[in-house]
């Protein structure tokens, strides 16, 4: 079967120009100006529309156990989702309880995920230490296309990495061609000041950014950036959120050191003051970790998409509902941390970034496909638009425009941090496989369709 995207402006993040694409089977055979159709082809006319490389969100929560419940969305539903928002490849994370053997928790994690409508791989949490897990890591790489491993600096007495920890893992992975990825918040600090914050009878949302303090992620970051810079190895910060993080990132770069930063598209967009709203509900449906910030701080994530010293914009999608938030009514540590995004990153990024002259829209190919694809070596596979890539491709009406909200989005969880923004700028067709699985409004995600994709560990350049 073939499908043919005709008359549109394609666009990769070296460059844009007209032509046509052709997929045949799951890949894309030709590009060029004036293909013909083959007999019997499904025609997508993307007349005065861009033609972009699929989304890749490289941090997501389907099916996620954390914090006593499970999130909402599971790989059936959150990758269909992404699909409707242009997002054909997520990279979901493994993430072993402590104490349980990695490969125990990454086959129950792809069992969960064979259900996915779309693309998936996996980062593996590094959750504890032991001569297995060292074990594991090398199995994991060698075996089932893992190349990049978590580690949560925050969670104390739950999925917290401590310095050994932190340390020893790092070194594997520089080991065996994997890179090392940190979730940066210091686990001891945020505890002591949850306690503190109870103490007070401060027990609100209010808290939960009063014990997530903008130092707190940046001392984390600084201590991974010098664990990496002493160890050699390449580093990946996740959900960067503030300057003083993003700072660490740009110090560390323009000393030589190889560190990647990741944007959420939820930090981009969404300021504090959500935590002050008086709704339970409105504001618990905003607590992630790292919280949301002030407009300072979003003013320099901006800056750093645009100035090269982050890399990649997520969701960290991970959906509760109101009554999984409301565990933490009355004590604002118990309220599950995390929101969604997956259907959303696109069209918020695009209308906040390409409408406003921040990004080109070459660049902001970059920030939500080709340089996820290039960190996490899936490239060319995915994250560019020529023959032979994966044919996973977003068409992109940039006339188009959608009010977001929970009432109409395809993801579960009843709730959206986006609620209410209208965006101009929106996917019109999404290709997963060489299939339409969206087009106008209408998803045709089919559970079981996605593939799991190995991701190869990265070998020295020199010949
Ligand atoms: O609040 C968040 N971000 N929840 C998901 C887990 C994580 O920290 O990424
Ligand atoms: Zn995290
Ligand atoms: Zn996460
Ligand atoms: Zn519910």
């Amino acid at each position: 079967m073939a499908t043919l995207i005709r008359g549109g402006t394609v666009v990769n993040a070296d460059r844009a120009f007209r032509a046509d694409v052709l997929c045949e089977g799951d890949k894309i055979v030709a590009v060029g100006p004036g293909l013909a159709a083959p007999a019997g082809a499904e025609i997508v006319d993307a007349g005065g529309q861009y033609v972009m490389p699929g989304g890749i969100d490289p941090h997501t929560h389907m099916n996620l156990p954390f914090m006593g419940t499970v999130t909402q969305d599971d790989f059936f539903t959150g990758t269909a989702a992404g699909l409707a928002g242009g997002n054909t490849t997520i990279i979901d994370f493994v993430i072993p309880n402590p104490q349980q053997p990695l490969l125990e928790a990454y086959h129950q994690w792809r069992g969960w995920a064979e259900k996915a409508a779309g693309d998936y791989t996996f980062h593996v949490a590094i959750t504890w230490w032991s001569e297995q897990v060292h074990e594991d890591m090398g199995t994991l790489v060698r075996k089932h296309g893992v190349n990049s491993f978590k580690h949560f600096m925050a969670y104390k007495n739950a999925i917290m990495a401590d310095d050994e920890t932190l340390v020893k893992s790092f070194r594997r992975a520089l080991e065996l061609g994997a890179i090392p990825t940190v979730h940066a918040e210091n686990g001891e600090l945020v505890y002591q000041l949850q306690q503190d914050l109870l103490r007070q009878g401060i027990t609100g949302p209010r808290a939960h950014p009063l014990s997530r303090p903008p130092a707190v992620e940046a001392e984390a970051a600084n201590r991974a950036i010098a664990i990496a810079n002493v160890l050699k190895t390449p580093l990946y910060i996740v959900h960067v959120s503030c300057k003083e993080s993003l700072d660490a990132i740009t110090r560390a770069r323009a000393a030589g050191q190889r560190v990647y930063g990741e944007a959420l598209a939820g930090h981009l967009i969404v300021d504090d003051s959500v935590y002050d709203h008086p709704d339970f509900d409105f504001a618990a449906g905003h607590v992630m970790s790292p919280p949301f910030r002030s407009r300072e701080h979003q003013k320099a994530l901006w800056q750093g998409l645009q100035g090269g010293n982050l890399h990649t914009t997520a969701t960290d999608h991970c959906t509760f509902c109101a009554e999984q938030k409301a565990a933490g009514r009355n004590d604002f540590t118990k309220i599950p941390n995390g929101c969604g995004g997956v259907e959303d990153r696109m069209a918020v990024i695009w209308d906040e970034g390409v409408n406003s002259g921040k990004l080109t829209p070459s660049e902001f190919v970059r920030v939500t496909s080709a340089n996820a694809a290039q960190i996490f070596n899936i490239y060319p596979r995915k994250g560019v638009i020529a023959a032979g890539s994966d044919a996973d491709i977003v068409v992109w009406d940039p006339a188009g425009s959608r009010t977001i909200s929970a009432k109409t989005q395809f993801a579960k969880g009843g709730f959206n941090v986006f609620e209410g923004r209208t965006v101009k700028g929106i996917p019109s067709t999404t290709v997963a496989a060489g299939k339409v699985v969206f087009h106008r409004g209408e998803l045709r995600a089919v559970e079981g369709a996605g593939r799991h994709i190995d991701r190869p560990a990265f070998v020295p350049t020199a010949p």
